[in-house]
């Protein structure tokens, strides 16, 4: 089997990539130092799949650690890179943890790929490369504006690291999968969003408040030039998400690149705002979270969402899930875990 190293694999959209890779026929190694995950996830996998998964809980900005994990799976075909800090309001409180962390994590991983021969990788970008895009939906090509955040700019110098190290190496060949907002859970209901840290993303805080785990939350702004003034954001199912590293690690490993280093864009190529959201959170569990209406949130864009045709001609990929799929299957995630 061909065994591929995820980092992040005890997170949340690695854990779930992590189960279509072992549902496809690859085996898996992860490396996570469980900064923002536990090793929970792995019994989880283990449910789901069937099948095992070692963790090496290693952080991957120690260099000889990392070497250390390539050099026992210097037989990996390819690398799936997903581990870093990824909250944009922290990002804007501590911008050198994120750059420190989110780009040293990145520069080990190529040093190992060089070391170790491992000429594959699939790299977690982000939507936050586009800042407030110009013009929606944005393409691969459309011209990235300022980072809103730190977390963003990580992900800008990321893709630039990457593809002047693939000028270098051409034999060496990456994949950049831009994600806009990941969310929901596995239709098990045995796996799904589980941090160990606060959560700052809408969809969990969202299924916390109507847990009452939370009172209520805010909403971050409804004073923006947007249909109903709050910011509008293209929310991704993790299975869809998961699908189309499936997709790309496949197309890596098959040689069929134009180029060593492309870009896609993942997102179900539709805005949806966040009273929307709420919207369709009610719709699915009866239950209206408690939430007020309140200040912007610094960081924030206005609107994105995506054009995913280069992924669908490419990669014949497509998103089959929408944000009421992922609602209901955060609610069934949280119901679950009670
Ligand atoms: C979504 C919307 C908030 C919390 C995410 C990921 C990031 C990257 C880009 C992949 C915003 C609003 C939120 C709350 C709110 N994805 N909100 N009240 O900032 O779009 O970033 O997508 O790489 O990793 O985090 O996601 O869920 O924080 O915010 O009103 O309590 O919900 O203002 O408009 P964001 P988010």
């Amino acid at each position: 089997m061909k065994k591929i190293i995820v980092t992040g694999g005890c997170g949340y959209i690695g854990s779930h990539t992590i189960i279509e890779l072992l549902d496809n026929g690859f085996e898996v190694v992860s490396i996570d130092n469980l900064s923002n995950a536990t090793e929970n996830v792995l019994e989880s996998i283990r449910k789901i799949t069937e099948k095992r998964v070692k963790n090496y809980a290693v952080d991957l900005c120690d260099l000889a650690k990392t070497r250390q994990v390539f050099g026992e799976n210097s037989d990996a075909v390819g690398i799936i890179h997903f581990a870093a800090l990824k909250s944009v309001g922290d990002s804007m409180e501590q911008p050198l943890v994120y750059f420190e962390n989110n780009l040293m994590s990145l520069l080990h991983i190529l040093r190992c790929m060089t070391e170790f021969d491992i000429k594959n990788l699939l790299f977690s970008s982000s939507c936050s490369v586009y800042g407030n895009a110009q013009t929606l939906p944005v393409t691969e090509e459309t011209p990235w504006q300022t980072a809103e955040s730190p977390y963003g700019r990580t992900k800008q110098m990321g893709e630039q690291i990457i593809s002047d190290f693939l000028r270098c190496h051409t034999d060496f060949n990456a994949i950049l999968l831009r994600y806009f907002n990941p969310a929901g859970a596995h239709e098990s209901a045995l796996l799904g969003e589980s941090p160990r840290n606060k959560p700052n993303n809408l969809v969990p805080i969202i299924i916390e408040t109507a847990a009452g785990k939370r009172d209520s939350f805010t909403v971050f702004g409804n004073d923006y030039d947007t249909r109903d003034g709050s910011c509008i954001r293209d929310y991704i199912h993790v299975m869809d998400l998961a699908n189309a590293h499936l997709r790309a690690m496949n197309t890596l490993l098959g040689g069929k690149q134009g180029n060593n280093c492309d870009v896609f864009n993942v997102g179900v190529g539709e805005g949806v705002t966040v009273l929307e959201a709420i919207n369709a959170f009610e719709k699915v569990s009866g239950i209206r979270p408690n939430f007020h209406l309140g200040a912007r949130r610094a960081g924030d864009v206005v609107a994105i969402y995506s054009d995913y045709q280069k992924a669908a001609r490419e990669l014949g990929w497509q998103p089959r899930r929408n944000i009421e799929d992922i609602m209901r299957t955060a609610w069934a995630w949280h119901l679950a875990q009670k």
